[in-house]
């Protein structure tokens, strides 16, 4: 007889993926197709993405994980083509992985002639393009992320973007990047101004270190009221009990980036979503955050929660249906979901 899982098709069950970074989306195998294509052309000095990021190597801790984009993949990709190209595959690979609704974020960055506003626009037109082409059941949102990094105007920049663009395109705004790096009191009037913006969602890398699970900071990213919060770690009584008093909170847990970038200790079943996902007042939602770095897709989350939390089909179909409540995507897309979910 199947057990529980067995009789879970986890690539057939429709999925929502609500924090997915794009540049951390790519595979090893559309990175070397980029590289081999600017090789040719004699456009890029870099090594192969395959020696670079080797299949099957998914141990990138918090230090040596951020380098990989700043120092590689956004010297790879770096023009409109690579972006196009790239932005493409990730939406082809999440809808082969029965992905039906994705949140993806990204940080607007100027690619040579092309503005910021021109980056948003070309992965909004390659969104637009798979939808209208592929026939996948996927529908894609776009959240603008924030990085620590930025100066206080940069990230008022982010804002600006998120407001010129629709809401049906743009959904949200998010808060990321190394969270060893302080200092973020000076982004606040930032998120301030986005919570102003009618309809558009805010979430928030929270509590992803220990250095970045201080109750002070907690209490200033819980003070820009986040919809979501990602990854939720580091977190003590005052702020798990905050974040249960806000009610409906979306809790983004990536299992798989956690284990391997050591963000946690003990392995699969010592993952906090052990912890959380029977908690009353707030939503849990699985993601793979970074499936090209961590080599774990979306139907691979929910098996590894079925093997290592003992949850059953049943619980596996509620779990991803409980997602539509803390999409960013409006009712429309929530009525669609639904339709598709049961
Ligand atoms: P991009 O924003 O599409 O370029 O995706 C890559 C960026 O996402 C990286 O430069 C990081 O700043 C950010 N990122 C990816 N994963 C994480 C994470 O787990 N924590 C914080 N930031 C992350
Ligand atoms: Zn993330």
């Amino acid at each position: 007889m199947a057990s529980p899982e067995e009789a879970l098709d986890v690539k057939a069950l429709p999925k929502i993926e609500l924090h997915a970074h794009l540049s951390g989306s790519i595979s090893r195998q559309c990175l070397h197709e980029v590289w081999l294509r600017k090789k040719a052309a004699g456009e890029t000095d870099l090594e192969d993405p395959l020696v670079v990021m080797p299949p099957g190597k998914h141990d990138y801790d918090l230090k040596t994980f951020f380098p990989l984009f700043s120092s590689y993949i956004y010297n790879l990709v770096n023009d409109e083509w690579a972006l196009t190209y790239t932005t493409t595959r990730v939406l082809q690979d999440f809808a082969d992985d029965g992905v039906v609704y994705l949140e993806l974020r990204t940080t607007p960055r100027a690619l040579g002639p092309l503005s910021k506003a021109d980056y948003v626009r070309r992965i909004l037109d390659a969104i637009a393009a798979f939808e209208s082409s592929s026939g996948a059941r996927l529908r894609t949102r776009l959240i603008l992320s924030v990085d620590r990094r930025n100066t206080p105007a940069q990230a008022l920049e982010v804002v600006d973007l998120c407001r010129a663009f629709p809401r049906a395109q743009v959904v949200g705004i998010d808060l990321c990047g190394d969270p060893a790096r302080g200092g973020i009191e000076a982004l606040s009037p930032a998120f301030e101004a986005a919570r102003a913006v009618d309809g558009l969602g805010m979430t928030l890398h929270f509590a992803e270190a220990e250095c970045s699970g201080s109750e002070a900071e907690l209490d200033l990213l819980l003070g820009w009221r986040p919809d979501r919060i990602g990854h939720v770690i580091h977190v003590g009584e005052r702020a798990r009990r905050a974040i249960v008093e806000r009610r409906g909170m979306g809790l983004e847990l990536c299992l798989s980036c956690n284990v391997h970038a050591q963000m946690i200790t003990g392995g699969f079943e010592a993952h906090h979503f052990g912890e959380w996902w029977k908690v009353d007042g707030c939503v849990p939602v699985l993601c793979t955050d970074d499936v090209g770095v961590f080599g774990s897709p979306l139907s691979n989350e929910y098996r590894l929660v079925a093997q290592h939390f003992g949850l059953t089909k049943d619980d596996c179909c509620k779990l991803a249906r409980k997602a539509i409540d803390v999409i960013f995507g409006g009712e429309e897309e929530k009525e669609r979901l639904r339709k598709i979910m049961w």
